[in-house]
């Protein structure tokens, strides 16, 4: 096989067959197809895409270039969440003690943010002490204890996946539905848990910039799931606008807090007792109305707050922060507003660009090597809909000496479309469909 005729038949719109995939990304992994064949046929594909069966055989390549977690060593029923990313997007934080209150296990191997995108273990750390870097005992016995657990990514999840996602980044070839599926799949199947909930992003800020789109890529993992006869549950969500208010990794491990104490923003307390009530049905310990009355339950009468505090604990975090999180998060006490210059309706945000004024202001990576500052970030005061006059204060950033300040407001002025009339409910509606 050469693959020059591999990437020939994807450039023409034929299929390629699984030995053909196979050749190509084993090859890539062990150094022996280079990264420009790689880059035309992952552009080939960018153009033609994938038939059912092809996505099948390269998600199972990649799962199967390194190592599968067993989780057998957890009792009880594990269910796994993800989500395809977006910005403030801090669900993990709050759904995985909401479910592990309801008796659920959630033991998850989580990210770092790229882009405009956050991660989950880089908002972790930026509660003092909190280790993500663990071992599998230690993992397995806070998983069994506390119900809530997430570690690191290791190294050897899908490796193909890491070395294929890192030349997507560059060669413009992520927002494709049939390697979003692969990359996302290969490592959710990689890890053994009894079902997967899955939370499709769509908008300004995904992505998936479409409904249409998000709904083809959600439809496409719940195959791939069901073909290795694993339970999921797709939820295809908003992300035209930022998730709740917090945008930035102590920012957001507050507004989680937050939320558990039944004080978070509406928008991203629903979507955390939706996913929950979609993961405990999934478990079939309850069904979804039973999971959503305990779910709320458990907000107001404090258990998620007790679980969370556990599990920081747990993980060697200072857990004082559950009750006073203003006090021991690194939160920036130097803030500049941004404010409107003219009335009317916020009729559209490109959260992308919110996303983006976040990371410049050291919340994110350019590059993965890039440090972050866990105290800045941004709060969101006016969100789709909101009714505003000139003057108004639409966003909080919180800054540091380092953050590019100038650059952070001129992408929200980017970002913010003010207009006369308010944007269509569609636009604002939080769940828009679920594939199951
Ligand atoms: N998240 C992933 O893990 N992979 C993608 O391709 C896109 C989002």
């Amino acid at each position: 096989m050469r693959p020059v005729d591999i990437i020939y038949k994807k450039r023409n719109g034929e299929i390629n067959t699984k030995e053909e995939i196979e050749f190509m990304i084993n090859g890539y992994v062990n150094g022996q197809v280079p990264d420009y064949q790689i880059s035309a046929w992952l552009m080939a594909i960018f153009f033609n895409g994938m038939t059912k069966e092809e996505r099948y055989h390269l998600t199972m390549v990649m799962r199967d270039s390194g190592d599968t977690i067993d989780l057998s060593g957890i009792k009880g029923i594990k269910i796994d969440k993800h989500s395809t990313g977006g910005v403030g997007d801090k669900t993990t934080l709050a759904v995985g003690p909401l479910v592990a209150s309801a008796g659920l296990k959630v033991s998850k191997l989580s990210g770092r943010g790229l882009g405009h995108t956050g991660g989950t273990i880089d908002k972790l750390e930026s509660i003092p002490g909190f280790k993500t870097a663990i071992s599998k005992d230690e993992f397995f016995k806070i998983a069994n204890e506390v119900g809530m657990v997430v570690a690191g990514q290791t190294g050897n999840i899908a490796p193909a996946d890491k070395k294929i996602y890192a030349l997507r980044d560059v060669t413009a070839t992520v927002d494709e539905i049939s390697l979003i599926s692969a990359s996302i799949m290969s490592k959710k199947l990689a890890v053994q848990s009894d079902g997967i909930v899955l939370d499709v992003k769509t908008g300004s800020g995904a992505f998936m910039k479409n409904i249409p789109d998000a709904v083809e890529l959600a439809k496409s993992m719940v195959e791939i799931a069901e073909l290795n006869n694993r339970k999921i549950i797709a939820l295809v969500t908003n992300m035209d606008q930022p998730l709740g208010d917090n945008i930035g990794n102590s920012l957001e491990v507050l507004e989680a807090i937050e939320t558990l104490k039944g004080k978070g923003p509406k928008d991203f307390t629903d979507l955390c007792v939706e996913l929950g009530a979609n993961m405990l049905d999934l478990s079939g310990l309850y069904t979804y109305e039973e999971a959503k009355e305990i779910l709320n339950k458990n907000i107001e009468n404090g258990k998620a707050l007790d679980i969370m505090k556990m599990w920081i604990k747990a993980q060697g975090g200072d857990e004082r922060v559950v009750d006073n999180p203003e006090e021991i998060l690194p939160i920036s006490e130097k803030i500049v507003e941004f404010k409107a210059e003219k009335d009317g309706f916020v009729s559209h945000i490109d959260t992308e660009k919110v996303g983006i004024a976040s990371m410049v202001l050291g919340a994110g990576r350019k590059r993965k090597e890039d440090e972050i500052d866990f105290s800045v970030g941004i709060k969101v005061l006016k969100k789709l809909g909101a009714k505003i006059s000139k003057g108004d204060t639409i966003a909080k950033l919180y800054i540091s000496e380092k953050s590019n300040v100038e650059e952070a407001i001129e992408l929200l002025k980017e970002a913010y479309e003010i207009s006369k009339n308010p944007p269509k409910e569609e636009k604002m509606k939080l769940i828009y469909e679920k594939i199951v």
